[in-house]
């Protein structure tokens, strides 16, 4: 059995915008790892969630993957391509394999439906019951596993009666109740203040610990990455710059847009703006750049990078970078 779940490659999305494909996914190639959580991290914009959406196949209309694949490998052996499934065939598999927790759950729960109801519509939806009563038995005791108080009373619920915290658990158990794979957490923890943050990093870590399930998390946050993750990919306008275990990441980040990420993680009692230590902004052409795409804000000083895109290298072993100033015989040079 391949012990890898998902993998993304040579994936590139465009967008349709005034006449012409823009590609705002470019190349990605990621590895899901089966039981890990993989963390896909960078600015606002770069491509976190197109990247996401592409895998569940519900990019929004003026978005499609252009090139690439995307791989599922069953524990038989069976490789199926997702990007060649027909939208219901995707629904089907998405509905019971892979499981989206978004960051925002009131635009995703039906504030007119009692929460456990929701919950349970899920699983009389894919026929994973007999009847309604068994769905709600299930509920309950998995409303009790995400950490929900009295789930019998908090069953008849409307999501409006529930706090953000709670509310993410619930979207939690709807995500899982069919156990999937694998589990997207999109920005999970955004919408929340630390404290409730740190009690739901660890029940997506508890919930993947305990039933073997990937997941990928989406986030800004290094710190989210820190606490959550096994390995992480850092992308910069739709590209990967550096991927690497969060351990190697963080005790040896290379690439300079890294180490910037790294920089900004806010720190108690320090009113931190997001990345103010990275400076410039993205460029407001999204035209396919010749050079490295992050060469406008970069520290080092090259002008080969804005002419030559760097290959991926491995600085050391599992730690790959798009930088010439990684890998042997690579070095930027300066006069
Ligand atoms: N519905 C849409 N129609 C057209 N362009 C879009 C749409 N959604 C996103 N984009 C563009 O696609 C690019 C990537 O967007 P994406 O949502 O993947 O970013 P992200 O990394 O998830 O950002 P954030 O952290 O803000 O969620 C952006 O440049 C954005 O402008
Ligand atoms: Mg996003």
């Amino acid at each position: 059995m391949s012990d890898i779940l998902l993998e993304l490659k040579n994936l590139t999305v465009s967008i349709r915008r005034d006449k012409e494909d823009i590609p705002i996914v470019k190349g990605v190639d990621i590895a899901i790892p089966r039981g890990k959580i993989v963390g896909l991290v960078g600015e606002s914009g770069c491509g976190k969630s197109m990247t996401a959406k592409s895998v569940m196949g519900i990019l929004p209309g003026a978005a499609r993957v252009s090139f690439g694949s995307i791989l599922w490998h069953d524990p038989d052996g069976t490789v199926t391509d997702l990007t060649g499934l027909k939208e219901k065939e995707l629904r089907k598999m998405c509905g019971t394999k892979i499981g989206m927790v978004f960051q925002e759950p009131m635009t995703s729960l039906n504030p007119m439906m009692r929460i456990g109801d929701q919950v349970a519509e899920v699983l009389l939806i894919h026929k994973l019951v007999k009847n309604r009563s068994e769905a709600r038995d299930k509920v309950i005791q998995l409303l009790n596993e995400v950490g929900i108080p009295e789930p019998e009373l908090r069953y008849r619920s409307y999501p409006h009666e529930l706090s953000g915290g709670m509310r993410q658990r619930v979207m939690i158990a709807m995500a899982v109740i069919c156990e999937p794979k694998l589990l997207i957490a999109d920005e999970p923890t955004t919408a929340l203040d630390v404290t409730i943050e740190a009690q739901i990093l660890k029940l997506i870590r508890q919930m993947c610990e305990a039933r073997n399930m990937s997941a990928i998390v989406i986030t800004h946050n290094m710190g989210v990455v820190s606490r959550l993750c096994d390995s992480v990919y850092v992308m910069y306008m739709g590209r990967i710059m550096e991927r690497a275990s969060v351990r190697d990441l963080f005790s040896n980040p290379i690439h300079p847009y890294t180490r910037g990420l790294l920089s900004s993680i806010p720190r108690i009692g320090e009113n931190s703006e997001y990345l103010k230590t990275i400076p410039g902004n993205i460029p407001e052409s999204e035209k396919e750049t010749v050079g490295c795409e992050f060469c406008l804000r970069c520290s080092e000083d090259e002008r080969r990078c804005f002419f030559e895109r760097p290959e991926e290298t491995e600085a050391e072993e599992g730690h790959f970078v798009s930088c010439f100033t990684a890998g042997p015989g690579n070095e930027v040079h300066h006069e």
